[in-house]
């Protein structure tokens, strides 16, 4: 079939503008749209409307315009930003203009973090005072920390993590908009700080008390003389020493690059669930537990967990060609592999991996990164994954560190989420400083039924107690007890 293009929009009749025309073809409508830093408004095609008498529409049509459908937000923007940005083509990472290997290489992680909350580098004197002010907000109040205490030994730290910051909202009524007033972050910049460092401080000792409480230790009170993440080691693991006590500096370094190369990566899931509940005003403990909760699946920060799972499964290099096989079958997926945004090399995985020699020389070399290596080699070379333009990501390589360092499996997820505090808070405090919030609320495209009338329970059709519809999904031996009982 032949298709037509309109006349009005041959490109060679066109004069260069910044803008796109759009014709609605079932009514012939056209509207222009502005183009601005590259994107459009969606509200723009609201104008544009099906041609149906009120009577006539269908059901699942609007009145109110065209939506655009998009989920999992594959090419929506969400906000505006001057905080990061991923060039995924070219595989390039900065924040607030700085390319990450050169943070990497030269920052230190709390003076990235001062970076993409603030947005310059600080002044030397500024550095020492936002250090100063956060290692000096690390000590949590005693009976939050009685709270964590009765976690379960088996609680995934994940778990403990989000209850302790949703529970640190309780913690701080001074800095709760429901009992402060909604605008408190936008008239109080001096409280919004201090939250900041508070949010910052409190997060490694949540962090070590997750841990604390998985071997059944007493937890270890923060030390402010040291490197923020000398002392998250220092109280994960100090037990009998002295206090004199230092962990290596060497780990210590390596995990402050790790934590710089976790700051921030822009609109990602858990991100994203920080803006999007942000928008409410909830106080930023809230923020934080939502966001921390989103961070944890095996599809975003649970991934490094995943990929240590997925290579002791693997288990050694013979198996390899197997499991890729599974994978193109669709039977498993390769963990640490892909992303929405990257079409090349995660940056990232290529400044981790230095870090991990650097570990290895320490700790001595993880025995699976045979395995990793092998497993990376032969993906690179196949056509099933070059095409589909999947590349290691940073989870590929951080979880062979963190096991080499004697992290358990599922404390790595508190690893990414820990340093990602600063890209949550970087984004909270940009879009309340904005002065242009507005509560985030998604339009859906209804499919469902149309409109019914109720049918009492007696006179409807009866339907057999199988498959897996809603509460036909229950295990059958537990209905089946229930209902014995009844
Ligand atoms: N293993 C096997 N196939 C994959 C993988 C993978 N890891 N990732 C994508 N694909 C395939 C996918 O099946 C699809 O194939 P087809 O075209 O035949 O349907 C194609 O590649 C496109 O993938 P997609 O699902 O459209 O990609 P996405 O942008 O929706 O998903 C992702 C991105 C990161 C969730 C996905 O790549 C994935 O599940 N990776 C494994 C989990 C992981 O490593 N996550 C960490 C991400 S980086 C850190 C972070 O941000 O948290």
């Amino acid at each position: 079939m032949a298709i037509t293009t309109p006349s009005a929009v041959t490109t060679s009749v066109l004069k260069p503008r910044n803008s796109i025309t759009v014709i609605d073809n079932r009514t012939g409508k056209s509207i222009d749209i502005q183009i601005t830093d590259n994107s459009i408004p969606a509200t723009a095609f609201s104008q544009l409307k099906a041609p149906y008498a009120d009577g006539e529409r269908p059901e699942n049509d609007t009145p109110y315009g065209l939506r655009i459908l998009d989920p999992s937000f594959i090419n929506t923007a969400m906000i505006q930003s001057e905080i990061t940005y991923i060039d995924g083509n070219k595989g390039f990472l900065m924040h607030r203009g700085y390319p990450i290997e050169q943070l990497a290489e030269k920052s230190s992680y709390l003076e990235t973090a001062y970076l993409l909350i603030y947005g310059e580098l600080p002044a030397k004197s500024q550095l020492d005072l936002w250090s100063w002010e956060i290692m000096h907000h690390t000590f949590v109040a005693d009976d939050l920390q009685q709270m964590i205490r009765q976690m379960r030994y088996d609680s995934h730290p994940m778990s403990v993590f989000v209850s302790a910051f949703a529970a640190m909202s309780a913690f701080a009524p001074e800095a709760n908009p429901a009992l402060q007033g909604s605008d408190l972050y936008i008239m109080n910049k001096p409280l919004m700080n201090k939250q900041i460092v508070r949010i910052l401080g409190k997060a490694t000792t949540v962090a070590a008390m997750a841990y604390r409480i998985r071997i059944n230790r007493p937890f270890t009170p923060p030390r402010s003389d040291l490197s923020y993440t000398e002392n998250l080691l220092y109280m994960m693991d100090h037990m009998s020493e002295p206090n004199s006590y230092r962990p290596d500096p060497r780990l210590a370094k390596a995990l402050d690059i790790l934590f710089i190369l976790h700051a921030d990566h822009e609109m990602n899931c858990s991100t994203s669930t920080m803006v999007h509940v942000g928008s409410s005003l909830v106080d930023p403990y809230s923020c934080v537990a939502a966001a921390s909760a989103a961070l944890y699946g095996p599809l975003h920060g649970g991934a490094n967990e995943a990929v240590i799972r997925m290579l002791s499964k693997i288990g050694s290099v013979e198996n390899v060609p197997d499991f890729l096989e599974r994978v193109k079958q669709k039977k498993e997926l390769l963990f640490g592999f892909g992303h929405r945004v990257y079409r090349e090399t995660d940056p990232r995985s290529k400044v981790i991996r230095e870090v991990a020699d650097m570990v290895f020389e320490v700790c001595g070399k993880e025995p699976l990164i045979e395995v990793a290596i092998a497993l990376k080699d032969a993906a690179l070379k196949d056509e099933y994954f070059t095409s589909r333009k999947l590349f290691p990501n940073v989870d590929y390589w951080s979880g062979l560190i963190y096991k080499a360092m004697g992290f358990p499996l599922d404390f790595f997820p508190v690893l990414f989420v820990v340093p990602r505090l600063a890209g949550y808070l970087a984004h909270w405090k940009q879009q309340l400083d904005s002065g242009k919030n507005k509560i985030s609320r998604p339009r859906q495209v209804y499919i469902g039924k149309g409109r019914r009338d109720y049918i009492p329970v007696e006179t409807r059709e009866e339907r057999p107690i199988t498959g897996q519809n809603g509460l036909n999904a229950i295990p059958h031996y537990i209905s089946k007890r229930r209902l014995t009982k009844i």
